[in-house]
C-alpha cells in the first residue's frame, strides 16, 4: 500500500472562519503562502458564503486571484450555486461542496434540506463539468451531528454510494464536531474503502475530544491516504454547536512522518507556519505536539 499521503490544509478556510479576529486578505495569504513555504501543496484557501454568515471569508476573490501564479493546489468551499458562480469568476480551479448526513446540520449550515443541499451539489457539479472546473465534495457530520447525534453508518454509506462515481474528485468524510472515535472511523472507512477503494477518499477530523490522530491512524490502516488538517489545529465551524479546532497539520504531519509516510511537508517550516497563524489569530492552539516540537527542532537546528 502507498507510503504517500497527502495533507490538505484547511486552516485558511475552516481554521479562519472562526475566528473572532477577523484576517484581511493580505493576512490570509501570508499564512497560505507560509504553508507553501512548508511544502504543503493543497490548500483549502477560503470560502464563496454570506458575507453576513461568515465575515472571516469576506475578500476570498482577492486571496484566489493573488495565487493565481503560485503553483499549488488550492480550493474554495461553496454552498450553493451562487458561491460556485463567485468562485467560477474569482478564477477557482477547484471547488469543494457540501453534503450532509442530517436535515438539522444542513438547515443549520445552508438553510436548506439534506435534499435541496444535494440537488444543488447535483446542479453545481454539471456546470462545474462544463466549466472544467474540479469538484469535490464533503460529507459533513458523517458521524455525529451535533443536532440530531450519532449518524447511523448506513446513511453514510448511502450517500457515498449515490456520490462518488458522480465525476467528483474525492469524496470527504467530516468528522465536524470532532466526535468520533478510533472504532467508528475504522468501521466507516474499511466499509467505503472496500466498496470503492481508497483513492477518491479523504478524511476529515476535529480534534475536540483529542481523538483526531487517533482517527487519523484508524483511516490510515483502512487505506485512506489523504487527510484534511489545520496549521495551529485552529478551526471550528460557526454553525455547528461544540465544534473546536481541526486536528493539527504538524501533529498529523509528525505522526505520519515517524511513521514512515511520505507527506512532502517539512516540519520546521510547518511550526513557522503554525506560529505565524497564532500571532495573526490570537487563538490558534497548536498542536498536541507543540512543547516536544519546538524543543526537538530547535536542537536539530542547534546541531545543524
Ligand atoms: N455568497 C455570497 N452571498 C450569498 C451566497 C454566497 N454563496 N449565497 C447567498 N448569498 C446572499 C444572497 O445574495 C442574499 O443577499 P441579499 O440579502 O443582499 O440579497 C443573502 O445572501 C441571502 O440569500 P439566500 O439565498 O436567502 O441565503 P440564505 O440566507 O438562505 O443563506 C447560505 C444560505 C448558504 C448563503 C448561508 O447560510 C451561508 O453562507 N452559510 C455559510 C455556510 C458556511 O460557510 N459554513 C461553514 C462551512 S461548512
Ligand atoms: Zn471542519
Amino acid at each position: 500500500m502507498s507510503k504517500t499521503v497527502t495533507v490538505n490544509d484547511v486552516g485558511p478556510r475552516d481554521g479562519l472562519q472562526n475566528q473572532p479576529n477577523i484576517l484581511t486578505p493580505d493576512q490570509r495569504l501570508e499564512l497560505i503562502k507560509a504553508l507553501l513555504q512548508a511544502g504543503i501543496s493543497h490548500i483549502e484557501v477560503g470560502s464563496f458564503v454570506s458575507t453576513r454568515a461568515v465575515p472571516a471569508m469576506i475578500g476570498t476573490d482577492k486571496v484566489l486571484s493573488a495565487l493565481n501564479e503560485t503553483p499549488g493546489h488550492f480550493t474554495v468551499l461553496v454552498p450553493n450555486m451562487k458561491g460556485y458562480q463567485l468562485a467560477r469568476d474569482a478564477g477557482a480551479q477547484h471547488v469543494s461542496m457540501v453534503l450532509y448526513a442530517t436535515d438539522a446540520m444542513a438547515m443549520a449550515n445552508a438553510n436548506m434540506s439534506r435534499a435541496d443541499a444535494e440537488q444543488v451539489m447535483q446542479q453545481i457539479l454539471r456546470q462545474a463539468v462544463d466549466d472544467g472546473i474540479r469538484a469535490t465534495a464533503t460529507i459533513a457530520v458523517a458521524w455525529e451531528c451535533p443536532f440530531d447525534g450519532p449518524v447511523e453508518i448506513g446513511t453514510v454509506t448511502a450517500i457515498a454510494g449515490k456520490f462518488i462515481h458522480t465525476g467528483i474528485e474525492q469524496l470527504v468524510l467530516a468528522d465536524t464536531i470532532g466526535a468520533a472515535n478510533p472504532q467508528q472511523v475504522r468501521e466507516l472507512t474499511t466499509k467505503l474503502v472496500n466498496e470503492h477503494g481508497a483513492s477518491r477518499l479523504v478524511c476529515h477530523f476535529h480534534d475536540t475530544r483529542a481523538m483526531g490522530l487517533a482517527n487519523v491512524f484508524a483511516a490510515l490502516e483502512s487505506g485512506i491516504r489523504s487527510f484534511d488538517a489545520s496549521i495551529g489545529g485552529l478551526g471550528g465551524c460557526p454553525f455547528a454547536p461544540g465544534a473546536s479546532g481541526n486536528v493539527a497539520t504538524e501533529d498529523v504531519v509528525m505522526m505520519l512522518e515517524q511513521m514512515g509516510y511520505n507527506t512532502g511537508i517539512k516540519l520546521q517550516g510547518l511550526m513557522r507556519a503554525s506560529k505565524l497563524a497564532t500571532d495573526l489569530t490570537n487563538n490558534a492552539p497548536g498542536g498536541r505536539a507543540k512543547a516536544w516540537l519546538e524543543k526537538h527542532l530547535q536542537k536539530t537546528l542547534e546541531h545543524a
